[in-house]
């Protein structure tokens, strides 16, 4: 594979890292006054300004009409400043002055959803991460901290009217207008500013910090969607709670605002003090929303909440430091919701994410450092490797320190930086110098692109009951990264008796957490072996327990050796992780399914009645997209989904009445435990779907009945699922039913689409007839996912009829909304590896598409997919 330098986006466009350089002026404070009208809105602002270093003052802004600019009150005429499309700069500004400026910006034709941005009836703000410039001309970089004071002012039929921090007056303002005050007195850099104008309801609470502030908290939405906001208020209560007691972070104002947006780029936003919410992140109800988007509400409630410490106290020095925010910001979340549910489930979950999406795309064209050097559009960063593989960073760090050393590494980092914009370096640092451990090799995994290969080789001596295990360690050459370097992999590892099945306790002068039964062994060099002495018979190793370190694990493993860890193995992610291994030879290797079914007939009958959870996880079969990833050249899609039909129709088969009897035995309204009631309500969608595939006639009445009578949404949606997916008779009728139920809830809606998007047979016409509907919309970014989410969950259909869809989607999206254009785009990314004459098919679309593009955000994108 060879990335060559990006030959078409200019050079002059690209931001460097080893280019960092302070910003001339800092800003003490700034005064904002926003004026909303029906056609236009009107920013004045007002910043205090003081120097740093030597220079200009440059004020970035895109798409302002200036119409005055002030220094020190004098107004400046054209030449006294240079304007060009992206910023304002003045020459000979005195090291201390004030600035004025009134711009003004059209908010109700803004479709980028980037700036400030009207929704529907709603004025809100997404400034992360240089969509503040879009509002008024600011030196729009993290870097520069600032307290703002906000006036917002609008029409009385906007009632609500919201920006950062306490809220200092409100009053009339003439012609049915009003207008509030806001200040927020921590310093902030502009991404972090918010707003929010418009007619909502209110959802309130309070909670008392346990340094003793009273805070009140606020959701709001449109007044429909309220009864649909407590399970976010419990989960935000649970945050404060959690990082109070885990890291000894308390909340530092004395509101907490969440807000709910229909039309959102991403999930959430962790403004100061005033978050904006995707409505897919902050509803949550079961009659309306999945298990899954409930738990994912939880924890994206989480995210924006653990944000105020790391991201918000303490924030990133430049956009390249964007995992010192994400990375540990996820790995806290992460660490959050393995208390909400069972631990195994949660983490098993998250690899999957990690697996199906990061190492597809550390593998790919668009493979970049957890930290970049370099980038064109900082939007097109916000990636699974920046979030996913910065958490597993942590993570490894978090294994290896244990709770005690990583608490006081974390204290450290608050202890140096609060207040501060800082670098990966200064965390790192940190943590190492609060807990006492050198970490810094660990700044190689930030810098390096790449799955590393962890090569595992091991050998029992029978006559000295000694286990040797040796390890080695690989990156793949990248062009662009020649000096890669031995990565620091923490291996938690065990050792079973494959007689017995017991869990050994581990001997070794090597290990660096030396307990009981669960070892963790730090590898940092290319090369190592470890050797277990007291091994008495034939060990199974177990190896990544609970996935310590995000690398591909190379160990040659019987298939019996595998079957045996899916039944004895205690680590519930090691259980799943074994299962996952097994069905990848199966489906990609073809080895024989026997191994896997005879395991999973031993335990699912008693994992079933203890943890009915984890049970439908051992259940997973990987998706035909992950498999396709596991494929690095000739890829059929056609090829990959036969061979995982086949498994399933066998696996269906061998289980013979186990369907049956699971679903006539579970019952989720008998349980009062959440998680509990989840995981039965999976498997028994899990065992309608293999009835259906048995031919089982009861299969399609169950389902309907299940679709008719049940009030929660994961259960009509499984039901309907079989339905729709086999065929069945009835299906038509049920998702007329279901449209008719559910057309005014804009997020089951968006499952009607999914759904019907994601059908097995789907083709051109079925994309045409949802993308003509009504109530497709492309201006909402749901429900343009949706669609394309659904399509893309069968590759043979992404790679044939979906090709034509996501081109045609990225074209017009440059326009309208560049950033989800960008990540339409990206879907496509793993062209080159198709079997001809497919791979030339798409190659040229591809290539005509290059030259219709104009945003930065697609244009680098698809430059990059190109130069594989
Ligand atoms: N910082 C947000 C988070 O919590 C990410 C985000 C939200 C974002 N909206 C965005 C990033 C819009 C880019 C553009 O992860
Ligand atoms: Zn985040």
């Amino acid at each position: 594979m060879n990335i060559a330098a990006n030959p078409v986006v200019e050079a002059d466009q690209t931001v460097y890292l080893k280019d960092y350089q302070k910003p001339s002026f800092l800003v003490d404070s700034i005064d904002l006054d926003i004026r909303v009208y029906d056609d236009h809105t009107i920013v004045d602002a007002t910043l205090n300004i003081k120097r740093q270093t030597a220079g200009d003052l440059v004020l970035l802004g895109r798409d302002l009409e200036l119409k005055s600019i002030r220094l020190n009150g004098d107004l400046l005429t054209e030449a006294e400043y240079q304007l060009d499309a992206e910023q304002l700069v003045l020459s000979n500004v005195p090291d201390q002055a004030t600035i004025q400026t009134q711009v003004v910006i059209h908010p109700e034709s803004n479709t980028m959803l980037e700036g400030l941005y009207q929704a529907g009836d709603l004025f809100v703000t997404q400034n992360e991460p240089e969509g503040f410039r879009k509002i008024t001309f600011y030196p729009d970089r993290p870097d520069v901290l600032s307290v703002f004071t906000t006036r917002v002012e609008a029409d009385k039929k906007y009632p609500v009217l919201l920006a950062n921090g306490n809220l200092l007056e409100t009053g009339e303002a003439g012609e049915g207008r009003h207008y509030a005050l806001w200040q927020d007195p921590t310093k902030k850099p502009s991404y972090l500013f918010a707003c929010v104008i418009g007619d909502l309801a209110v959802l309130r609470d309070r909670y008392v910090t346990s340094e003793g502030r009273d805070v009140a908290l606020e959701i709001y939405a449109i007044e429909k969607d309220i009864p649909k906001c407590h399970i976010a208020m419990e989960a935000l209560k649970h945050s404060m709670r959690w990082d109070e007691e885990h890291y000894g972070r308390a909340y530092d104002l004395d509101n907490y605002m969440i807000v709910a947006v229909s039309q959102f780029n991403m999930g959430a936003m962790e403004n100061k003090g005033l978050n904006i919410f995707n409505t897919s992140c902050v509803l949550a109800d079961e009659e309306y929303t999945t298990d899954a988007a409930i738990m994912r509400v939880q924890s994206v409630i989480a995210h924006e909440y653990f944000h105020n410490w790391t991201g918000n106290r303490i924030t990133c020095r430049d956009w390249f430091q964007l995992c010192l925010k994400e990375g540990l910001t996820v790995f806290r979340d992460q660490s959050f919701s393995e208390d909400l549910q069972s631990a195994a489930v949660q983490r098993i979950d998250d690899v999957a994410v990690l697996k199906s999406h990061q190492f597809p795309e550390d593998a790919g064209p668009l493979s970049h450092p957890p930290r970049p050097d370099h980038f064109v559009e900082i939007n097109n960063f916000y990636t699974a490797t920046v979030y996913e593989k910065g958490a597993e960073i942590n993570r490894m760090m978090s294994t290896l320190l244990g709770q005690e050393k990583y608490r006081q590494g974390t204290d450290e980092y608050f202890r140096r930086h609060d207040g501060q914009a800082v670098t990966v370096e200064d965390w790192v640092a940190a943590l190492s110098a609060g807990s006492g451990v050198d970490l810094s090799a660990f700044l190689n995994w930030y810098n390096q692109p790449g799955t590393p290969k962890l090569e595992a080789k091991g050998e029992y001596d029978a006559a000295t009951q000694t286990y040797r295990l040796s390890l080695k360690q690989s990156l793949k050459a990248h062009p662009k990264y020649p000096n890669l370097k031995a990565v620091p992999i923490p291996v938690a590892l065990a050792l079973f008796n494959a007689n017995t099945g017991e869990q050994y306790t581990l001997r070794s002068a090597d290990l660096f957490v030396n307990n009981v039964k669960d070892g963790v062994y730090l590898f940092d060099q290319d090369r190592a072996t470890i050797e277990f002495t007291g091994v008495t018979e034939q060990p199974v190793v177990s190896l990544l327990r609970n996935f310590s370190a995000p690398v591909n694990l190379d160990f040659d493993y019987s298939n019996d050796e595998l079957a045996f860890l899916i039944q004895h193995e205690t680590n519930g992610f090691n259980q799943w992780q074994a299962t996952q291994t097994l069905l990848e030879r199966i489906l990609l290797e073809d080895h024989s399914a026997q191994a896997y079914i005879q395991a999973l007939k031993n335990t699912l009958p008693e994992l079933v009645q203890r943890d009915p959870l984890l049970a439908s996880r051992l259940l997973d079969v990987p998706a035909e997209g992950y498999l396709g990833s596991r494929i690095d050249q000739n890829y059929q899609p056609e090829v990959v989904q036969s061979k995982r039909n086949a498994l399933l129709d066998t696996f269906a088969r061998e289980m013979g009445t186990f369907w049956k009897e699971t679903y006539q035995a579970l019952d989720p309204d008998l349980q009062n435990e959440f998680s509990q009631a989840m995981g039965e309500r999976a498997l028994k969608n899990i065992a309608l779907s293999y009835m259906a595939r048995q031919g089982d006639a009861d299969a399609f009445t169950w389902a309907e009945e299940q679709y008719q009578t049940t009030l929660n949404m994961s259960e009509r949606l499984g039901a309907l699922k079989v339905l729709l997916w086999n065929d069945a008779p009835q299906a038509k009728a049920c998702i007329d039913d279901f449209y008719n139920r559910f057309n005014d809830e804009a997020l089951a809606l968006d499952q009607w689409f999914m759904l019907q998007a994601a059908h097995p047979k789907a083709n051109a016409q079925t994309i045409q007839y949802l993308t003509s509907h009504p109530d497709y919309d492309l201006g909402t970014p749901n429900r343009i996912r949706a669609v394309s989410g659904g399509l893309n969950s069968h590759p043979v259909n992404t790679w044939s009829f979906g090709v034509q869809h996501f081109i045609e989607l990225a074209r017009y999206l440059d326009e309208k909304n560049p950033i989800v254009g960008s990540r339409m785009l990206q879907v496509l990314s793993r062209w080159y590896t198709l079997a001809e004459p497919q791979r030339s098919t798409v190659q040229q679309q591809l290539l005509d598409l290059k030259a219709q593009v104009k945003s930065k955000n697609v244009a680098e994108t698809l430059n990059s997919m190109l130069s594989i």
